[in-house]
């Protein structure tokens, strides 16, 4: 089969689409023709040797944890899923036209595999903060970099929830923000203020890592009703970091019943093939992706 591997750490150009054995499923895991790959900072931040605590690597490594695709071999001990099945889910070297998947739920109706090989760690990220944060029905939360993948799914579950958000993103995405159910504001000089009239907030997130966490937590005033998943210095504030996650299989069975209620919706902003994976690397690290980026096999 064909596979995006790399054998050292370093930037794009360490991407290599190679002809390597297919993997099989060992127990309680199914194997997928994988038909779509969601592209996450965090395979590029992998690749970089960034967060090798969290994400050990044993080089050659393949790229990639979130798919969909179909089962094509079952492990030991499995029940509810057959050959042939339509699934999506979390696994390990995705970038590939086989791949290994350890959770996984059927995909929704009508959901097409690109759309599907999105929402995997979006959705248990945005699930595992929006409670670690505390906010309840009928409070405010302020969202830093609404517009991402995990801002697209945080927006949209909180809104289900009768969350009001307030969201910050670039120029070109303000409507996207406001068709999400968010107040719209841009980043950059003056934010604070701006974010300010649109009245009291109750806990905010840190989605973007830009260097804002204090401000955060002026606009709050508790650094307990804050919390970043992409700026490490988070605590020296007082403001948790949320790095660990949280279950999978509770996100894929959300998204899938959100999905499928019409309430959930992370549109694709661009799809690649398996050869052009350091260009979705390169796009995806650039730090403006509208959704999702997604290889498509
Ligand atoms: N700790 C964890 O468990 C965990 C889990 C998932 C992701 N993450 C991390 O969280 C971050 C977001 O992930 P993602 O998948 O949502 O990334 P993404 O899809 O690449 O989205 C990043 C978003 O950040 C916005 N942005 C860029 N600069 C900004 C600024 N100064 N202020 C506000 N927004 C800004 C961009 O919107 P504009 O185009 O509007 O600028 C873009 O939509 C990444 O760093 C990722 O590594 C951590």
């Amino acid at each position: 089969m064909k596979q995006v591997i790399f054998a050292e750490f370093g930037g794009p150009d360490v991407l290599e689409l190679v002809d390597a054995e297919a993997p099989h499923p060992g127990p309680g895991q199914v194997r997928i023709a994988v038909r779509a790959a969601g592209v996450n900072p965090a395979d590029w931040r992998i690749r970089e040797g960034q967060i090798l605590g969290a994400h050990p690597v044993e080089l050659p490594s393949g790229v990639g944890l979130d798919a969909a695709g179909v089962v094509d071999e079952i492990g030991a001990g499995i029940d509810g899923v057959e050959i042939g099945d339509h699934v999506f889910g979390e696994g390990s070297s995705t970038y590939a036209e086989f791949a290994v998947l350890s959770v996984w739920a059927h995909m929704p109706e009508g959901l097409t595999f690109e759309e599907a090989a999105g929402y995997p760690s979006v959705v248990e990220t945005a699930l595992r903060i929006i409670g670690q944060v505390g906010v309840e029905p009928g409070q405010r939360l302020l969202v830093s970099g609404g517009a991402g993948g995990v801002g697209s799914a945080v927006l949209q579950i909180a809104r289900g929830r009768g969350i009001a958000v307030i969201a910050t993103g670039g120029a070109a995405n303000q409507d996207y923000l406001r068709s999400l159910g968010a107040v719209a504001t841009t980043y950059g000089e003056g934010w604070v203020e701006r974010v300010r009239q649109f009245g009291r907030v109750d806990a905010a997130l840190d989605l973007a890592g830009s260097g804002v966490i204090p401000e955060l937590v002026e606009l709050v005033g508790n650094p307990q009703k804050v919390v970043s998943i992409a700026d490490l210095s988070a605590p020296e504030f007082g403001v948790r970091f949320s790095g660990v996650a949280g279950s999978m299989s509770t996100a894929l069975a959300a998204a899938a019943e959100l999905i499928s209620e019409g309430n959930l919706h992370i549109p694709v902003e661009k799809s690649y093939t398996l050869a052009e994976a350091a260009a979705a690397h390169i796009d995806s690290r650039a730090g403006h992706t509208r959704g999702r980026r997604v290889i498509v096999i």
